[in-house]
């Protein structure tokens, strides 16, 4: 796992969308998984730039997201369908057949899962998969303990989880479960970029990163993908020990 660590967030955002727009000049029908919050924001402005600007076209591609938010439907302002399409599918030529987010408000959500991972699977697995990462160390919604073997399936959120997510809920509440794509699928990806700026998620990212592999720190797994890239702003890093980076 190499870590690249830039100035601040608005390298890091340039470094990730450069590397996601190169994936896609090489090969215009890429199998992209995405992530939401707040880190990836500024990769996507600057992916819509690109693309706004002529350079970069995203009609051959397919996207898959990482997570939804049980009991969310698409059209719930913090699902997030709605993040996706405000931030990101709705500003590209993405063709929508090729668009896949877990359905939160799916009648079965058990069957809605082995859909969404015979989706990844039909479409010949991810070439590139984007992360997020959280403060305990979660990627997507595999919260700590999340087994590395596996894949897309309901989760219950950890309580820290929901509580750095309410502010996105009426009454401050946050749902309690979630539709999570797995790990062992997240691993299976070809090449991995994780995101981190700031520094509350320094410690994770040294947990990830300086750590033993283990299920309790959910991004260390990382550790054993062979592609796997780290976009760190500079205060995220901060908790690196030297000579680890570089
Ligand atoms: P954030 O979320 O980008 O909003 O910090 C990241 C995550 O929880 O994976």
């Amino acid at each position: 796992m190499r870590a690249h660590v830039v100035p601040d967030y608005e390298a890091m955002s340039a470094a990730v969308a450069d590397v996601v727009a190169q994936s896609l000049a090489e090969e215009p029908s890429s199998v992209l998984m995405l992530p939401t919050g707040t880190t990836p924001l500024g990769m996507y402005r600057r992916l819509v730039e690109m693309h706004r600007s002529g350079d970069l076209s995203f009609a051959g591609a397919t996207f898959f997201n990482l997570d939804e938010y049980l009991g969310l439907p698409p059209d719930h302002p913090a699902s997030y369908h709605v993040y996706m399409k405000e931030n990101f599918y709705g500003l590209i030529d993405a063709d929508p057949a090729r668009v896949f987010v877990p359905d939160g408000a799916a009648p079965d959500p058990e069957a809605e899962c082995e859909r969404y991972e015979s989706a990844i699977k039909e479409a010949g697995g991810i070439d590139v998969c984007v992360l997020g990462i959280g403060r305990n160390g979660h990627i997507g919604f595999n919260e700590p303990g999340a087994p590395f073997d596996s894949r897309t399936r309901v989760v219950r959120l950890s309580e820290s989880t929901r509580k750095v997510n309410a502010a996105d809920f009426e009454a401050d509440r946050a749902p309690e479960c979630a539709i999570t794509v797995g790990m062992a699928t997240i691993c299976e990806s070809r090449e991995v970029l994780l995101l981190a700026s700031g520094t509350n998620k320094a410690g994770a990212v040294a947990a990830a990163v300086e750590g033993e592999v283990s299920e309790s720190v959910p991004a260390s797994m990382l550790k054993t993908h062979p592609n796997a890239r780290l976009f760190l702003d500079e205060d995220a890093a901060s908790d690196l020990g030297q000579g680890v980076v570089g």
